[in-house]
Formats: C-alpha cells, structure tokens, sequence
C-alpha cells in the first residue's frame, strides 16, 4: 500500500512548488549530480520512489533540499530569439499527456501560429473540430471571422500570434476545464513571455477569464487595458497590455456586437499606432 508523506514535509514541499510557480518554474529537470539522495532520510527515500516516477522523484528530492541551484528553469529561459524560444517550448510540451484531454479524441496539439515577434497576440479558447484536424488554431468559421477582424485592422494573419488557453479539443467542443487550463496555461505563458507581444487581445470570457483570473461578465470585462506580464518574463520586459473582445463563434450567433468588438478593436490599434486601411471609395477621393 502505498505510504503518504509526513504532512510537514508534505507543507514544505508544497510550499517550496509554489514558490518556484510563482518565479515561472513550472518544470523539474533531473541534473544527476545535483542530487545527493543519499543525504535524505531513508524514510523519505523510500517514500519518495514508492510514489513517484524516478523523474518526479528526483525533482521532489531536489526541493526539499532546499536547492534551487538543483532545479533548471524553462529550457528556453534567456533564449533571445523569439522563434527558437517557441521552438524549444513546443519540444518541451512533445506529445502532451498532462492532462485528460489527451484521451479524449484529439487527433494532435494545436500549438499557436504566427509571427515570433509578433506586436499583437489573439488568444482563444481552445481548438475546435477544424483546428484539431489541421493543427492551427482559428482556421474554421470562427477563423475566417478572426481573419476579417485581423484585416480590418489594416493586419495580415502572418503579422500576428494566435494561440488558445489549452492546446487540445474538448470533447464535443465543450468549455475547457479548470485543471485542463491549469495544466495547459504554463505553455501559454511561456509562449507570450517568449514573444513579448506589445499587445494581447483575449477572445471570450474563458480566455479573459483564464489570462486575468478574474470571474466577471465580458461586459464588464471588455472596454479597458489590463496590464499583462506572465510570472516566466524577462525581468527587463516591461510586459504587455490585455484588452478582452468577443469570442468569433459568439459573434457569429450574434452579429449585432461585431460593432462593439469593433470599438475594442480600434482602442487595441490606437495603442499599436495602426491606421485601418482605407475603404476603396477613400483611396479614390
Ligand atoms: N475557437 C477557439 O477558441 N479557438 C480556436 O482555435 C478555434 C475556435
């Protein structure tokens, strides 16, 4: 049967893996000579490797030696250039098994796409039907939607970054759940840390609500700059801003608010100094 850990030691170690989440760590690299095991007590030897995998275990000992010179930051951490950042990321997710999503019919992980340096990131909330099928993010109706918004604003989908808060379909494309977000997010933040958008527009309530932890209605939500920094970011990164529109898919139920996404639009332009194209009438007057 196996044993639980002394609920002392159970505290330490819980509260030395959010101290390391709130710095950005999310993941523990075995170093091998970085881990004296044989300086732990056999108890807690023992305990360790009866419940966890050798990798965990490891990384466990290591913090409750106290040694943060024994657990490694983000691979890509001080990587200057945005794409071999993204690169190492998406090696570092590999073939995702965090969370349940990866038994629950997706075919593969939709990353995010775009431009690396990207001024201006989408997020969404998850990978539809289409996205599942063809790897991308926004590349059904809701895509197109997202597209038209892009154009409007006088923007190519290439100029920009679009990713989703959890990188696996839902089931039946319903709402991702919190532990799928909470597995999920730390590659979001990784990804937005590594490309340092000046700005971020979250699509929908469950990106803004994921993004800014904060439980309200998008009416409240949208309208207003919050400011933005993932806990991963350069420290010299001053961070980005978050404005929060309409999710496409809602939009296209309901028409009727593009108009007001439109308005969230033009602030997120008027901060990026874009001028919207011109309308052919104008560019002939
Ligand atoms: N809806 C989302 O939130 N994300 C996608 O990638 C597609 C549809």
């Amino acid at each position: 049967m196996p044993r639980t850990l002394e609920p002392e030691l159970q505290r330490a170690l819980a509260e030395r893996v959010r101290y390391c989440h709130e710095m950005g760590i999310y993941d523990f690299y075995r170093r091998e000579s970085a881990f004296p095991d044989e300086t732990l007590p056999p108890t807690f030897q023992s305990e360790l490797r009866e419940e966890m995998s050798p990798k965990k275990s490891a990384a466990v000992a290591s913090i409750a030696h106290s040694s943060l010179a024994a657990i490694a930051v983000n691979p890509e951490q001080g990587v200057s250039d945005p794409s071999a950042a993204l690169k190492m990321i998406r090696e570092d997710l590999g073939d995702c098994t965090r969370c349940k999503l990866h038994q629950q019919g997706r075919k593969q992980i939709v990353f995010g796409v775009g431009n690396p340096r990207a001024e201006l990131m989408f997020v969404g909330e998850g990978p539809g039907a289409d996205e599942d099928a063809q790897g991308e993010p926004f590349v059904g109706r809701a895509g197109q939607l997202l597209n038209n918004m892009i154009k409007a604003m006088g923007l190519r989908r290439e100029d920009v970054y679009i990713a989703n808060i959890v990188k696996c379909r839902p089931p039946g494309n319903r709402q991702p759940e919190r532990d799928e977000c909470e597995t999920c997010s730390p590659f979001l933040m990784r990804q937005i840390a590594a490309i340092k958008p000046k700005a971020i527009v979250a699509l929908g309530a469950t990106a803004a609500k994921n993004l800014l932890a904060i439980n309200a209605p998008m009416t409240e939500l949208r309208g207003r700059w919050y400011d933005f920094k993932p806990a991963a970011g350069d420290p010299s990164w001053p961070g980005s801003r978050l404005a929060v529109t309409y999710h496409p898919a809602f939009l296209l139920r309901d028409p009727r608010q593009k108009g007001e996404a439109w308005k969230d639009l033009q602030m997120v332009m008027k901060y990026l100094g874009i001028e919207p194209p011109k309308k052919p009438a104008e560019e002939a007057r």
